[in-house]
């Protein structure tokens, strides 16, 4: 099938067969500390090297090419209008939840099981509500896939464009086919940018990250946006990456985006949450903070 926006065969556009295959090889790259081995049995990740790292390798391949300066502006003035849809937060979950894979059902949890299952960690280690509200809204940008968007605009870890990248990104050498990197404008250490600038000035490269931290800038505290819009930036997160675009309010925020990165990545279990139990906390919290609609 042919992707009418980009002109690609769609498997070719969208490599991975599932978007968990992105979270699974940062997993591998950022095992859990506390976990003996991120592998919780050898055969769960049977043809884990063969297959699904062939996959995520052209997943990768294809997000360092497209994702230019340019393209952030172009997906920013178009996804940031917030025309889409509109619908209740609490319809905003099925919605995300149409987006079904050819993933393992047996193993694999659904969006919306990730986003509780991040929230309920948050909450049982005793965060501040707006937190645990962060946790259930983090996912949520993924639904741009639903708009037709390929994945490599939707996942994948981010990095600012607009100037040199870092050597920490993952797959590094897939970005001499970006044609910024051959960009005199775009390819020194600074780039567009200036020195200390602040990441509120820096353009990251698009994806669900930004979608859903725009999307939320008006409800949420300051700390919990830093972890919406920053949570797949792990060059910098993990990496430590970037130290001379920021300022010391970046500084000041790296800490709460630290500190919310391992309920992302480790709070995945096989059991289930019960939806049904969860949902009147849920819906005071959604009341105290959003709207009564989201608009994507
Ligand atoms: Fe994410
Ligand atoms: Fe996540």
């Amino acid at each position: 099938m042919q992707n009418q926006q980009y002109g690609f065969d769609t498997n070719e556009i969208n490599p991975l067969g599932s978007l968990d295959e992105w979270e699974e090889d940062v997993l591998e790259r950022y095992p859990d500390p506390e976990v003996e081995t991120a592998k919780k049995s050898k055969e769960e990740f049977r043809n884990y090297e063969t297959t699904v790292r062939d996959t995520v390798k052209e997943f990768y391949r294809l997000n360092h090419r497209y994702q230019t300066y340019d393209f952030v502006k172009e997906k920013k003035s178009n996804f940031l209008q917030f025309n889409k849809r509109e619908m209740p937060v609490w319809e905003a979950f099925n919605f995300l939840n149409q987006l079904v894979d050819d993933s393992d059902p047996d193993t694999d949890l659904d969006q919306f099981q990730h986003l509780l299952q991040t929230s309920e960690a948050i909450r049982r280690d005793g965060h501040p509500d707006w937190m645990i509200l962060t946790g259930l809204m983090h996912d949520m940008g993924k639904v741009l896939c639903l708009f037709g968007e390929p994945q490599w605009a939707v996942v994948g870890d981010t990095f600012p464009v607009g100037c040199a990248y870092s050597d920490k990104i993952v797959y590094p050498e897939f970005f001499k086919n970006n044609p910024d990197y051959s960009n005199p404008d775009y390819n020194s250490r600074f780039g567009v940018y200036e020195k200390g600038c602040g990441l509120r000035n820096v353009q990251m490269s698009w994806g669900h990250d930004e979608y859903i931290y725009q999307m939320l800038k008006d409800y949420i505290p300051e700390e919990g946006l830093y972890m919406l819009r920053f949570h797949s930036f792990y060059a910098w997160h993990r990496e430590g990456e970037y130290d001379y675009l920021l300022d010391d309010h970046d500084r000041e925020m790296l800490k709460w985006v630290k500190l919310f990165n391992p309920y992302d990545l480790y709070s995945k279990s096989p059991n289930p949450p019960n939806i049904q139990e969860l949902k009147p906390y849920y819906e005071s919290l959604i009341k105290k903070y959003l709207p009564e609609t989201l608009k994507f």
